[in-house]
């Protein structure tokens, strides 16, 4: 079974982009750590980020045919891309939003999510360690459907 964790606009831009708020951690070393913990886990993992909203949805398309689950962190999108919103409720496998800082205790527009809705969960404000908790709540969802 494979994960795909998908990163949105800005997000390349980890380790230098805004590091109080961010952290200091570059993307490919939080996705090195996710690739470890997911081979330990029994997963295989993939990698995607974008700065456009048409290359997100077209891998999520693309997921519901190559992939048990996402982890999504959808950058600013998640705050106003019904496209993206449409994508999720589109594909029928479990997506779980991801965010680095806490968004609710930020800019009034962070604290609404266009995507939350359609997502099986959300987690936020725990930095890169959002992403693994992102991938237990995912391994959990999975695990239902065989119960
Ligand atoms: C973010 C929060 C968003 O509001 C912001 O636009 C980002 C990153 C986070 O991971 O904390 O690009 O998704």
């Amino acid at each position: 079974m494979k994960i795909l964790v998908m990163n949105g606009p800005n997000l390349n831009l980890l380790g230098e982009r805004e590091p109080a708020i961010y952290g200091g951690e570059t993307m490919n070393s939080i996705n090195d750590e996710l690739r470890g913990m997911a081979a330990s886990m029994g997963y295989e993992i993939a990698f995607f980020q974008s700065n456009s909203e048409g290359g997100l949805i077209d891998r999520l398309h693309e997921a519901r045919l190559d992939c048990a689950g996402v982890i999504l962190n959808a950058g600013a999108y998640t705050h106003y891309s019904y496209a993206i919103r449409d994508a999720i409720a589109a594909i029928k496998i479990p997506v779980v939003e991801v965010h680095l800082s806490n968004v609710n205790s930020r800019d009034e527009f962070r604290k609404n999510s266009v995507i939350a809705p359609v997502c099986c969960g959300s987690i936020a404000g725990f930095g890169k360690y959002s992403y693994m908790l992102g991938m237990y709540a995912l391994d959990n969802k999975l695990g239902e459907k065989d119960e």
